[in-house]
């Protein structure tokens, strides 16, 4: 009977704990949602696919990951994408990255 309550409880605290992981994890895709929408998205559209002023679909970027993070930091200035590696941080840099590669539809 006590095995079984230990046993219970670990459970309980697996789940819990998962709980929490699940939480900050969709805590930062949020983050990474709330930049793009606050910085992207007159160009490139909620979903990516918008190409305003010349800019490009996201949804079917090749890019890995590594090159959109450069992609984002350096910018295009002469095809009309801004450079926002001076006017972001570093963590910001890489949840616009990974919500980036997540509108890309594979
Ligand atoms: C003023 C319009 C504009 C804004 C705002 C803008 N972009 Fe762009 N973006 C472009 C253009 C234009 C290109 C194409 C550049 C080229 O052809 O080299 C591009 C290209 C890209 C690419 C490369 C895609 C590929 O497959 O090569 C990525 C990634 C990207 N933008 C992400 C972003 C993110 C993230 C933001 C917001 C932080 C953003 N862009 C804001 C216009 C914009």
């Amino acid at each position: 009977m006590k095995n079984n309550l230990f046993i219970l409880s670990l459970l309980a605290l697996t789940f819990l704990t998962c709980e929490t992981a699940e939480n900050k994890n969709s805590q930062v895709a949020n983050q990474g949602q709330l930049l793009f929408e606050k910085n992207c998205t007159i160009c490139h559209g909620k979903d990516g696919k918008l190409k305003a002023s010349g800019a490009l679909d996201l949804s079917i970027s090749k890019l890995s990951p590594e090159e959109t993070l450069l992609a984002i930091i350096n910018g295009s200035p002469q095809k009309g994408m801004p450079a926002y590696g001076a006017r972001l941080k570093q963590e910001e840099l890489n949840q616009l990255r990974d919500y980036v590669q997540g509108l890309i539809v594979k």
